[in-house]
């Protein structure tokens, strides 16, 4: 009853730290729903939403009504960010704990959040809890700017879509210098350049913009720098993107992992393989693998620049899990994994299934790599592309696990140094005469 032999691996359920869901008020480009569909149909397990929907998340009263829009609609974990403004510094602390992170537009994109006052940003540096992570859409000299005022405020930074050459250069000297800066990059910045805006007209157009190719081999040559892969799942519809003045954003969700594995097969990314099942069986519910026949442990190898990483390191988990945990402080998620398929091989379809965007800039595009189940807390979430996971199934991480603030340091007991003048001041009142 063996069907065929191929490759299925088996994956911790994948984070998106960086996804717009729309919701609340732009409803008709996404909403928790559908997007979170798409996310598990793309084996992505958990996303952190953004705050630049209608209202913007930026006080108590929005954040409740996205956590009431994500809590009825999310089929997929979640968290929700909060988005700085002119004058909310003071009052985002208190979210903070329930918040996925506190995010700042620092230059123009589909936001009204952009940021330009310099004491702004500060004010959010400062303010913003430290063992909060707090994220920038930065671009260029912005995000060296954006470096220089998290590193004045002694906290750690995160780059959102890294893109450009001399962005991950100097991420990576910063890194090298210790700085606490951590940084994120879209499969568009790694899969598509510049040269496909012919092909791609109005629809090309993304915050930051498709780059040139050398710009996209920087990011390639640099992969050790590059913390996560996030898809930045922007959607918009067909007629808006087709329009006079067309909205920024490619959606993402769908098409990140079947471009990464691709990027596997090639030999361009690393994959820890802990379980390959030689054969697939075919029920009604679909091709499942959930008889491993062989079970082997190893690595499949990036050619060049990192190839050499010890065993255990991998670009696909670390980016797609491990590090968004670490660096977001995410909490486990249980009974949580995935299937791909290493070697179905079939061209990207021009309209995505479960995204409201209903376009993709990859359409046509073979891959080598299909996601086959997604088993979300110890229930099936989605197989063979159909999604079982109801609306208002997801959890909100933040809620289970809020991230409270670590206990004060203990202070350190008073020293009384007999040898300076000063010692009356240091003596504790009990101890005195
Ligand atoms: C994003 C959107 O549409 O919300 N657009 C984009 O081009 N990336 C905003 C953003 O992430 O900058
Ligand atoms: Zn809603
Ligand atoms: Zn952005
Ligand atoms: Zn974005």
């Amino acid at each position: 009853d063996c069907i065929s032999s191929r490759r299925i691996v088996r994956l911790p359920g994948m984070i998106d730290v960086h996804v717009h869901l729309r919701d609340p008020g732009q409803t008709h480009k996404e909403d928790f729903a559908s997007g979170s569909a798409a996310a598990l149909a793309g084996g992505v397990t958990m996303v952190m939403a953004m705050p630049n929907t209608k209202p913007a998340i930026i006080d108590r009263d929005s954040f409740q009504m996205a956590k009431e829009c994500a809590a009825r609609g999310a089929r997929c974990d979640y968290a929700l960010f909060v988005g700085a403004s002119l004058d909310n510094y003071r009052q985002l602390a208190e979210l903070g704990p329930r918040a996925a992170a506190l995010k700042m537009y620092l230059n123009d994109t589909f936001s009204d959040l952009r940021l330009d006052d310099l004491t702004v940003w500060s004010q959010h540096m400062e303010h913003w809890p430290r063992h909060l992570p707090l994220c920038v859409h930065a671009e260029g000299q912005t995000m060296a700017a954006a470096m220089m005022v998290a590193a004045l405020a002694n906290r750690p930074i995160h780059i959102c879509h890294v893109a450009k050459k001399e962005e991950i250069l100097l991420i990576k000297a910063a890194k090298q210098r210790g700085f606490p800066v951590t940084c994120e990059v879209s499969p568009h910045h790694l899969f598509l350049t510049s040269s496909e805006l012919g092909r791609l007209g109005a629809m090309g157009q993304v915050k930051p913009p498709l780059m040139v190719e050398d710009d996209q081999r920087a990011l390639w040559d640099n992969m050790a720098v590059i913390d996560c892969f996030a898809t930045d799942h922007a959607p918009h519809t067909v007629a808006e993107k087709r329009s006079e003045k067309p909205p920024p954003g490619f959606p993402g969700l769908e098409t990140m992992l079947p471009l990464l594995l691709t990027a596997v097969n090639q030999g361009r990314l690393t994959l820890q393989v802990t379980v390959i099942v030689i054969c697939a069986r075919q029920n009604r519910q679909g091709t499942i693998a959930d008889q491993p026949l062989i079970v082997t442990r190893g690595q499949q190898n990036r050619q060049g620049t990192g190839a050499d990483q010890p065993l255990g390191w991998s670009d696909l988990e670390d980016k797609l899990h491990h590090n968004p945990r670490r660096i977001f402080k995410l909490p486990e998620q249980p009974n949580t994994y995935i299937e791909v398929d290493m070697d179905e091989t079939y061209s990207i379809p021009e309209a995505p299934a479960h995204s409201k965007a209903m376009w993709t800039p990859f359409a046509g595009r073979a891959v080598a790599g299909a996601v086959k189940r997604v088993v979300l807390r110890g229930e099936v979430a989605m197989v063979d592309g159909r999604v079982l996971a109801t609306p208002g199934s997801g959890r909100d991480v933040r809620e289970l696990q809020p991230l409270l603030p670590p206990p004060p340091a203990v202070q350190p007991e008073t020293v009384v140094m007999p040898w300076t003048e000063e010692r009356e001041w240091h003596v504790p009142a009990a101890g005195r005469t």
